[in-house]
Parts: structure tokens; sequence; C-alpha cells
């Protein structure tokens, strides 16, 4: 889902040190055994395919999602956009969320770059959109139309675990029509974790995918595109072209190596403080949020008083995202019990002023 981002506004009140960086995953750094390991990693030039750690890292990443490759990118943004530019020729179309990144964070890169047109489907509060919407927006065999090519999922949204007999019912219906699928997985292993299912499965009947690294599983930067070997192979020319060809690339892979093996398991602690921070502030006074939509690590609140609670939590070095009346409070693995028990006094002491 459209992440928000902070105004100038909002990010000029953060002018004491940020201790507490509920913005966004996106924030977290590699802990010390990553780092080591980054340190000692073998390198190669991956444009000449000879980075080891690279090389690991797409056919892992690729046996985790069950598809037969994968690519390293730089970032979710170009893994999502190299997919689309793989799928899709100019003059064709891709059906997406109208709230979600590809359609609405990712500067409209497929349009200006492939002359790929996106039709936006209006998502409800869960960050879902239904078949009847799929059926009606796939464009007739008609010369005045472009040509439908592409369906783009995401999971989560906004936090939301997207359910699987919905995805696959989407995706089934846009085979029957002809269109390839893609998913835009920047955090699809919350949604694994919190459903308590193999990644796989999440993504079984979905032709490409784009995992992202560096959110809540604590890397850097870099993201994988898995799919079908000649997808891959279109998508690793496409890469080329828009810059993304990393050389000793190897250092960012073998903490994606890292991650994978360590931090997936604990992103459900992410989820859990989540939980116990939707407990703490539920029924606080002048404080709103659905419970229903907390489902992973993130949380969603509105308050008339928002811009001064931002603006109390930033005097004490807690950093949330906040737009008007709305803010989103993000849980990581930065984030501990003790960190957590600070926010959770922080907001419930800014409520509770007289
Ligand atoms: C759902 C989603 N997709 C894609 C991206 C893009 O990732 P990146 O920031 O690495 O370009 C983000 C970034 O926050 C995201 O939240």
């Amino acid at each position: 889902m459209a992440s928000h981002y902070p105004s100038v506004a909002t990010r000029s009140i953060i002018n004491n040190p940020i201790t507490i960086d509920l913005r966004s995953d996106t924030v977290t750094q590699p802990d010390q055994s990553m780092r080591e390991v980054m340190a000692g990693a073998r390198v190669g030039d991956d444009v000449y395919g000879d980075d080891p750690n690279v090389n690991a890292l797409e056919h892992e990443t690729a046996d985790l999602l069950g598809k037969q490759a994968g690519l390293f990118l730089p970032s979710g943004t170009m893994s999502n956009l190299t997919s689309v530019l793989a799928h899709c020729q100019r003059g064709e179309e891709v059906l997406v969320g109208d709230k979600y990144h590809i359609s609405c964070d990712e500067a409209a890169g497929a349009a200006v770059l492939g002359s790929v047109a996106m039709h936006a489907l209006q998502t409800d509060e869960f960050g879902r959109f239904n078949l009847e919407q799929v059926e009606a927006a796939i464009k007739p065999n008609d010369y005045h139309c472009p040509i439908t090519r592409l369906l783009c999922l995401e999971n989560t949204v906004g936090g939301c675990v997207q359910e699987q007999s919905h995805i696959d019912a989407l995706v089934d219906c846009a085979k029957s029509h002809g269109l390839a699928t893609h998913m835009d997985g920047a955090r699809l292993l919350n949604a694994a974790v919190a459903q308590n299912l193999p990644p796989a499965r999440l993504v079984e009947s979905i032709d490409t995918v784009s995992l992202c690294l560096s959110k809540g599983l604590g890397v850097p930067l870099g993201s994988v595109l898995l799919g079908p070997s000649i997808v891959i192979e279109r998508a690793r020319r496409l890469r080329k072209m828009l810059g993304g060809g990393m050389r000793q690339a190897g250092i960012i892979a073998a903490a994606g190596r890292y991650a994978l093996q360590h931090n997936i398991g604990r992103l459900a602690q992410d989820h859990q403080r989540t939980q116990e921070l939707a407990t703490a502030l539920d029924g606080v006074q002048g404080l709103n949020f659905d419970r229903a939509r907390v489902q992973t690590n993130m949380l969603f609140l509105q308050s008339p008083q928002m811009p001064a609670l931002a603006s109390y939590l930033a005097k004490r070095g807690i950093a949330i995202t906040a737009i008007g009346e709305s803010a989103r409070i993000v849980l990581h693995m930065q984030i501990d019990n003790a960190a957590l028990q600070q926010v959770v006094e922080a907001i419930q002491g800014f409520f509770e002023r007289k």
C-alpha cells in the first residue's frame, strides 16, 4: 500500500536525535553478526555472473518461493519496474490496486520508461479488490483499447495479509483471460509468518514475485525478483538497461543470505509487539484505529491532535510518519520490549496531559 512519507513539515520537527524510529521497517540497520558476514563475503563481478554470494542468493530465494530463477536488484522499486517491463510491451496495460506501491509510490516508472498504462482498481480498507473489478477492467479485443497484459497484486498491503483463497481466485481469473501475474511481495514474508504458511504457497500460482530484503529482514538494501527462467532472463537485460547491474554486490547479497537464514522467524516478534501496542492504545481517548487492520507489523492511527502528537513524540526521540490527522507506526527488529514500553508511555502520556 502507498506508504505515507513524512511531509517536509513533519520531517523538520524531527530535529531531536531519533532513538526509536517507527516510520518504517526500512530504517533497520544491519546488526553486528550481519556486518561480520558482509565484511568477510567473497565477491566477484556480478555483471559477469561471477559473484558467488549473488548467485547463491538468487538460487536460495528462488527455492524459498518455489520459482525457477531469481535476479538480485538494488531496490523493490526497480524490481517491480523490471518485472512490469519484462511482462508488458509499449501500449499494454497493467491492472493494479489503487493504493499499491506500484500504482502510487514508484513515480509512474512503468508509464514513463515503458509506455505501459496503469489501470488502478479501487481497494477497500484491507487492500483488496475483487474478481468483478478485474473482469470489468480487462479490455475487449478492440483497437480503441490498450491490451490488458498483467495483474499486479501486493501482500501485505498496509500491513494487512491478503487472504490466500482470494489471491488464488484473482490469479485464476487473470490467467483465464491470458494475463500474466506479478506479486509485489515487499513484505511477503510477514504474510507467510502471520499465516504460518510456507512462503512458496503464497505465490504458487503467480508468475513473478518481488521480494524485498531491506524491510523487516534488516538488510541495508536489495530485492530479488523471482519467476520463470525465461522472464528472469528478459529482466536481466532490463536491469542492465535501467542501470541496476551491480559489480561486487556480494557484500549485500551475503547480508541477504544471512537474513534469510536468521531473520524470517523473528518477524513474529514484530507482529506480537504490534498487537501489544494496539492493546495498550485501545481505548485511549482522542485516538482511533481499526483493530481488524492490525495484522502484522503496522498500526495506522487517527487523531485530530496528530500533528501535536508527532511533535511531542519527536521531542522524545520517537519518530512516526504523520500526515494530517493520520499516522503510521511500523515495528521492526530494532524495536525491543523496552522501546515498545517507551512508545506506549509517551503516547498515553500525551493524551493524559491536562
Ligand atoms: C509495498 C512496497 N513495495 C515496494 C517498495 C519499494 O521498495 P524500495 O524502497 O526498495 O524501492 C516498498 C517500499 O517501502 C513497499 O512498501
